[in-house]
């Protein structure tokens, strides 16, 4: 080829990626650990989903009957249909991961406040939906183990007071799972949920552009720069991406070829698994069901968090901690002692409640809601509260540091009720190895 020709399609390739990626960035913010590229990450993973997604499409029958043997059929019969399949499950289950890690990543830089408050919002939103995405994709399979999982899950609804059942009732397509929960996940996982998310996400990069790239990092005490050294997007930002993804892309690859996503025994409805488990990412909130009164499980605590993490990039802190990791060298040493404090304490609580503590015993004529919901959440809610004003004012905190804490604490103790959820209970939700 001509050498004009050559560096034509060069500037043509050029324009082509800048239309999306900026022309200039901090050069603070290239560094492979300041983002650790989770964000990027999560797109190629959502792009990977969108790709394997439309593959299985063509195999995959949404009815009852024919669900179970047209995976069957994929993995057995089809040319690379177990490598697709199992692209699209582990692609699926990571995406969580990054993009929990991604939302550390923004709380640990303080990413979330202003001007990116809303942003991080919108990142609430997408997680929302990534969840949703993943719950209506685990019942297609419809083996046992996705058939009981959403009964299980779907059941949680049930709970939600003053119209729990009608709720449950439209998200099963009646009182059963059966052909209309089927259709329902299905078109929800294929059509109405990749919409939003592309929605969302669209947004979501319009304002990190916004608000200028990603925050720009700074170490403890130093002021922000306002006009920080600046170098070419491409090709700095853009081989940094280009290696980030090709990387990831051949670990999902090679992963997916050496182990296969999960396929039980066809779903039966008259056979319960026993411990019948919600999905992983929901076994912190069924957990809780084994604690508290359904209400505060399913309903007030989880909403309670949501709101939470919503506010705290509302709550005016007074101070500009964003850029710095951990806010500050106190509001490291003080997330690290959240996290020790909840990996210690939330295991104690649970088998405490699981072995020691009797509440039925202790009061019997108490109403369950008083019992199980608001006498024990009261009592932790105020336990909180002391060790907030006590990290406020016995380790003069301020409230970025303050916030971070209680984020930690709350973030770790999460995390210890999954695991205990996923590895911890057996037969009958007992407490014990459950391998
Ligand atoms: C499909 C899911 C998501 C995708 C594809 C995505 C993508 C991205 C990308 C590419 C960036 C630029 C910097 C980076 O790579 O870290 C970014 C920044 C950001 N994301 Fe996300 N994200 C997602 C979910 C979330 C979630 C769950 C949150 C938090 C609740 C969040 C909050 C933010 C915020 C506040 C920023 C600005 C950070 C900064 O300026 O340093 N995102 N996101």
């Amino acid at each position: 080829m001509p050498k004009d020709d050559r560096e034509r399609k060069w500037v043509t390739f050029n324009h082509f990626i800048l239309h999306f990626r900026p022309v200039r960035v901090p050069a603070k913010t290239l560094s492979y650990t300041h983002t650790f590229g989770l964000g990027g990450m999560s797109l190629v993973l959502v792009l990977l989903l969108v790709g394997t997604g439309v593959l299985l499409m063509f195999a995959y029958e949404p009815a009852p009957g024919d669900a179970y043997d047209s995976v069957l059929r994929l993995q057995e019969n089809v040319t690379f249909g177990k490598f697709v399949r199992g692209v699209h499950h582990w692609s699926a289950n990571l995406l969580i991961v990054v993009m929990v890690l991604h939302l550390f990543r923004v709380v640990f830089t303080g990413a979330f406040h202003p001007p990116r408050q809303f942003n991080w919002v919108i990142g609430l939103g997408l997680l929302a939906c990534v969840l949703a995405s993943n719950f209506t994709g685990y019942l297609l399979p419809w083996d046992q183990l996705s058939y009981w999982a959403i009964t299980i899950s779907t059941g949680m609804l049930g709970y939600v007071p003053w119209g729990g059942g009608w709720l449950q009732a439209a998200v099963r397509g009646g009182n059963e799972i059966g052909r209309a929960t089927l259709i329902t996940f299905y078109t929800l996982h294929t059509t109405v949920v990749p919409v939003l998310i592309f929605v969302l996400m669209g947004f979501h990069f319009w304002r990190v552009r916004r608000a200028r790239g990603v925050v720009v990092p700074r170490a403890p005490g130093e002021a922000v720069d306002e006009r920080p050294e600046k170098v070419l997007g491409l090709p700095f930002l853009f081989m940094k991406e280009f290696v980030v993804a090709l990387i990831l892309v051949a670990s999902v690859f090679l992963f997916s070829a050496l182990v296969a996503a999960p396929l039980g025994e066809a779903a039966n409805a008259g056979m319960s698994p026993n411990p019948a488990k919600a999905p992983w990412y929901f076994m912190g909130f069924q957990e809780l069901l084994l604690h508290f009164h359904p209400v505060f499980a399913v309903v007030l605590l989880p909403l309670a968090g949501a709101v939470g993490l919503a506010m705290i990039a509302y709550l005016g802190y007074g101070e500009d901690p964003s850029g710095i990791w951990f806010v500050s060298r106190r509001g490291r040493a003080l997330a690290r002692a959240a996290a020790g404090v909840a990996l210690v304490l939330t295991p104690i609580l649970v088998m405490a409640d699981e072995w020691l503590l009797d509440l039925a015993g202790m009061a019997p004529g108490l109403p369950p809601i008083l019992r199980d919901g608001v006498v024990p959440v009261g009592a932790l809610g105020l336990a909180f509260w002391a060790g907030y004003r006590w990290v406020r004012t016995r380790k003069s905190a301020t409230r970025a540091e303050a916030v971070q804490t209680a984020f930690v604490f709350f973030a770790v103790a999460f995390l210890v009720l999954t695991a205990i959820g996923v590895w911890f209970r057996g037969p009958g939700m007992a407490l014990g190895w459950a391998g």
